[in-house]
């Protein structure tokens, strides 16, 4: 996948800005607060995923405007050209003959909601907000492993699903168990549903792991020049689907006591150890970045190897506590595919050979 050309109007703080991104490398630079992250975000949209930064679509609008529009040419692996147009809706849109949301558009035809997008154009976000990957609670690792599988594999969505609605159920249920006759039946019913479908998502998360572990693993110690070894092991909740039943069934009585499902996929992690030691703990910031960075470069070659279409690398503000050997080491590993990088030290990178871009108060100029 090669973005060629990106054009934006009324996004964030930006009125207009065209680019027409290379092949490898693209440097958007500039200093706080002038729109790079924005720029780097609204090409994260042709994904059809939602902000990265966890905005709601009228916030993607510039201040005052009724709509924003960004629209795309990117190369397929096939060398076929594919053209995307995303409308955002923001305050008073329906007035400007616009619906609310993110709307989108493949080589002019309707797509309806922009996550229909999804499967077309494959792109890789690292923002500093997925060091909470390393550092935060397992909700966010298990939110990671999930939106893989669902990018990926569309037939996990459904199974995902039934597990989360069965959950739902049963947890209601041991809120008020006690007054509830038949209770102890319909538990019964409802732990068979979270076996067969919790069973189905343990092989799933376990398939996937298995390749992204080994490969963000090699990329840890590629960062690292081997200095010290990074290790991620998936802790699942138990090892198919009879031996989830078995547990689930022995938690019954603790069930009962907390009022709600304590085992299974929804309480499951992974963990990483550098040189042994709890990384969220024991890490220092840098390598803490080099964990998260690892998983998400790993996370892009999965993607590579499973969809066969080579994702484009969007890394936001990446180079930041990554000492001089760890960012030329990321420099040069990005060769053979797109990146767009934002950084505020451009000076760090005047001798990349990739097109610099400068953004200042929302507009954008090439510099290289
Ligand atoms: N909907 C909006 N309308 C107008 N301006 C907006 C909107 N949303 C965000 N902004 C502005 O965009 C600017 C932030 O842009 P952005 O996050 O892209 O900065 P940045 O260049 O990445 O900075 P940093 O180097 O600090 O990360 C802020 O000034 C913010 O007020
Ligand atoms: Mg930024």
């Amino acid at each position: 996948m090669i973005l060629t050309e990106h054009r934006v109007e009324n996004y964030r703080n930006i009125e207009q800005a065209e680019f027409r991104p290379g092949p490898g490398l693209t440097v958007l630079c500039g200093r706080n607060g002038q729109g790079k992250t924005n720029l780097l975000e609204s090409v994260w949209l042709l994904s059809g995923a939602k902000s990265f930064r966890g905005s709601r679509d009228p916030q993607l609008v510039r201040r005052g405007e009724p709509y924003a529009v960004i629209s795309s040419v990117a190369k397929r692996e096939d060398g076929e050209a594919e053209q995307y147009r995303i409308i955002i809706g923001g305050e008073g849109c329906e007035q400007a003959g616009v619906r609310p949301g993110r709307s989108a558009q493949l080589d002019g035809v309707d797509l309806g909601r922009a996550t229909n997008l999804a499967g077309h154009f494959y792109a890789v976000v690292f923002s500093p907000a997925h060091l909470e990957l390393v550092r935060g609670g397992p909700e966010g690792r298990r939110r990671f492993v999930d939106a893989a599988l669902m990018q990926l594999y569309p037939g996990y969505i459904p199974i995902y699903r039934r597990y989360i609605r069965a959950l739902a159920q049963k947890n209601a249920l041991l809120r008020d168990a006690r007054r509830f006759e038949g209770a102890e039946q319909l538990l019964e019913t409802f732990d068979q549903t979270l076996a067969a479908a919790g069973g189905e998502m343990i092989r799933r998360r376990g398939a996937y792991f298995a390749g992204l572990f080994e490969l963000a693993a090699e990329t840890y110690d590629n960062l690292a020049a081997g200095s010290e070894r990074c290790s991620f092991t998936y802790l699942p909740s138990a090892e198919d689907g009879e031996a989830l039943l078995d547990r689930i069934r022995a938690a019954r009585p603790a069930d009962l006591r907390a009022g709600f499902c304590t085992v299974g996929p929804h309480r499951e992690d992974f963990k990483i150890e550098i040189n042994g030691a709890d990384a969220r703990s024991f890490g220092s910031q840098g390598q803490q970045r080099s964990a998260a960075l690892s998983l998400k470069l790993a996370e892009a070659r999965q993607i590579a190897r499973i969809a066969g279409s080579e994702p484009v690398m969007l890394l936001d503000d990446v180079l930041s506590e990554l000492d001089e050997r760890r960012r030329d080491f990321l420099l040069g590993r990005i060769q053979g595919r797109q990146v767009i990088l934002t950084s505020c030290e451009a000076a760090a990178l005047h001798d990349t050979p990739g097109g610099i871009w400068e953004m200042e108060d929302g507009r954008l100029r090439q510099v290289q």
